[in-house]
């Protein structure tokens, strides 16, 4: 499978997630290189129909992406989002993800869990069927003490790396610790196990929060998961 084919997979299930678009939403808008092509829809949107769409970014680049197609950005919103939208690592059959490629793990998490729906858009090589963790689970870390943290999270089993040998901070000032635990039994276990490390800010585990996952294929899109 080459990258430009990846590429329209990628797209195709930010088109098909558009449709659940309505104007005036509120929305979480995720971060990487499938949500841009969201991002560019939602600004067709914006241009073509002249809907009103504000959103929360999960991070400064998705920020940057909205303005200039004229999506309105809140803040700390005082309500529920209508709906959020974001891309995945890793997605299994039970809807459970790996997140936090992009290190957005933690903005993107509390904008998930405070929206009223989740849509995860992904291409096919993110689809997981037989368990994550191919992909080495994002940790986002205290930059305090942040070896020890890393040793903490080494006697749990797992092989661990700051990302780009440290030198990756994340919007919030922090490290992300990559860990490679093998293909993961039991994600919910490991993301409330993780969480209570001391100097863990968040875990790129997602476990029951996506209500549904949207993958583009060669021939349009399938939804692998629905609540
Ligand atoms: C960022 C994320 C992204 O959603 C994830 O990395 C997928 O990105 P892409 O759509 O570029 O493959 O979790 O923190």
């Amino acid at each position: 499978m080459n990258l430009e084919m990846l590429e329209e997979e990628k797209r195709s299930a930010a088109i098909a997630s558009s449709k659940l678009l309505k104007d005036g939403m509120l929305l979480g808008l995720g971060t990487g290189s499938t949500v841009k092509f969201l991002i560019e829809e939602i600004g067709n949107l914006i241009n073509e129909k002249g809907w009103s769409i504000s959103c929360v970014p999960t991070s400064r680049s998705s920020e940057k992406l909205a303005r200039e197609k004229g999506i309105e950005i809140v803040e700390n919103p005082d309500r529920k989002l209508d709906l959020d939208i974001d891309g995945a690592d890793e997605a299994d059959s039970y809807g459970n993800l790996i997140k936090g490629g992009g290190g957005a793990l933690t903005r993107e998490k509390i904008v998930a869990v405070n929206s009223r729906k989740v849509c995860i858009i992904i291409d096919h090589s993110k689809y997981c069927p037989d368990g994550l963790g191919k992909f080495r689970l994002p940790v986002e870390v205290l930059p305090f003490m942040s070896n020890s943290t890393a040793e903490n999270i080494k006697s749990m089993g797992a092989s661990v790396a700051f990302r780009d040998g440290g030198k990756f901070v994340t919007d919030n000032g922090n490290l992300i610790l990559d860990c490679d635990f093998g293909i993961i039994k039991e994600p919910q276990n490991l993301e409330i196990k993780l969480k209570a490390v001391p100097g863990v800010v968040e875990v790129g585990l997602f476990c029951g929060i996506a209500d549904l996952i949207i993958m583009g294929t060669g021939s349009g899109t399938r939804e692998i998961f629905r609540k």
